[in-house]
This record gives C-alpha cells, sequence and structure tokens, in this order.
C-alpha cells in the first residue's frame, strides 16, 4: 500500500475475528517501531508480545474491562523505559519518553494497517496491574496496549478534522493566510 493509502484506511478496530495473525506478522510490527526517531537517539521502547491466553484475559481486565482485546492473536505491550533519557535530559525526559513513544506506537498501527491487520490504541488501564501480571519491574512506564488481530468490523469513514480546523497561521489565533491561500476542506 502507498502510504497516504495506509495513513488514511488506518482506524482503530475493536472487532476481531478468529483468524489467527502470524508471529512473522508480529515481528514486522514490532520492527516498525525502531523506526521511529527518539531523542538524542536513546531508545526507551520496550515491547512485550503477549500470546497466552490466560493473560491476555488478565490483561483485558487490567484495561477497564475492555473485552475486545482478549480476541487478538497477540497483545503488544508497549513500555519506556527512561533511566538514560532522564541522564541525559533531566526535566525533559518525562515529555521526551511520552512523544517519542507516540511516535513508535503511531509507526506500529501504520504497518499493521499496511499489513491488512486490525488494532486500537489501548491507553486506559491500571498501570499497577499490568506491572503485576508481566512482572514489569517500577521504573517502567507502560504506554499502550496494542491488540493484533484480524478484523471483524465492515470500514468505515470516521469523521476527521478539515485541515482549517487545526491550522493557524504565522501567530496563534490567525485562522486565514496572508495573502490568502487556499486550504483544502
Ligand atoms: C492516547 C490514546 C488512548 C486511547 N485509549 C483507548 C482505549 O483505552 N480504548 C479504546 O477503545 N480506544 C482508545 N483509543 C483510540 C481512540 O478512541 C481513537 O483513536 C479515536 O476514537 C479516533 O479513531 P481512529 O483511531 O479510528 O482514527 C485511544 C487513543 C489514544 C491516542
Amino acid at each position: 500500500m502507498d502510504f497516504d493509502n495506509v495513513m488514511r484506511k488506518r482506524h482503530s478496530i475493536r472487532k476481531y475475528s478468529m483468524k489467527k495473525v502470524s508471529f512473522d506478522q508480529i515481528t514486522e510490527i514490532c520492527e516498525a517501531a525502531r523506526f521511529a526517531p527518539m531523542a538524542g537517539n536513546i531508545y526507551t521502547i520496550k515491547l512485550i508480545i503477549v500470546s497466552d491466553e490466560k493473560k491476555k484475559q488478565e490483561l483485558s481486565e487490567a484495561a477497564l474491562g475492555q473485552e475486545f482485546i482478549v480476541k487478538a492473536s497477540y497483545i503488544i505491550v508497549v513500555c519506556s523505559n527512561l533511566a538514560q533519557l532522564k541522564r541525559t535530559y533531566s526535566t525533559k525526559a518525562e515529555a521526551y519518553a511520552r512523544q517519542q513513544a507516540g511516535a513508535a506506537i503511531q509507526n506500529m498501527l501504520l504497518k499493521t494497517t499496511d499489513l491488512g491487520l486490525a488494532s486500537c490504541w489501548i491507553g486506559a488501564f491500571d498501570q499497577n496491574a499490568i506491572k503485576r501480571i508481566l512482572r514489569i519491574p517500577d521504573d517502567i512506564q507502560i504506554e499502550c496496549l496494542l491488540p493484533i488481530a484480524n478484523s471483524m468490523e465492515e470500514p468505515r469513514e470516521i469523521k476527521k478534522p478539515d485541515l482549517k480546523m487545526i491550522l493557524y497561521f504565522e501567530e496563534w489565533g490567525q485562522e486565514t493566510a496572508k495573502p490568502e491561500k487556499k486550504v483544502p476542506a
């Protein structure tokens, strides 16, 4: 798929079929995380690939009862280790870690779409519960869960804001470009 197509086709999908995703596809999705930008090239991301049925059930309970993730073949748990980033960037480290985790997650979501698979960024969960389930050390931050599955959802159009809704020109609050330039709807 070309880039524009992948970007536009990516959607949060929450209905999964029982058809298994191959392990090779999961490693391809994880591979995509490697290519995200990282401040100072300090790589903070750690990924835990979970396929055990009991653990998936426990993760769904820790994700505030989001049952649909149990049906995914795999759940990738995206974590950040901030140790090196804090030594280099002190007070900036927390913000940088969140930003680079987001970049890695988006790469993974786009690769998932490119492979014709389904996922959904799961950010609502209990950190401590997931740490207990997966034996994650206290100083590690859990960023999100990514269930990876085959889709059972009909393709649908999700309304995104028009470009002009997110643009200012030259300064905060300036909604029109000077001289007037046409912004696509
Ligand atoms: C930080 C973050 C946390 C999210 N947490 C959840 C979640 O816990 N459960 C869920 O079903 N969707 C979650 N989503 C997905 C959003 O609901 C979804 O991206 C949004 O509705 C836009 O739809 P789209 O992804 O199909 O474009 C999350 C998205 C982000 C970026």
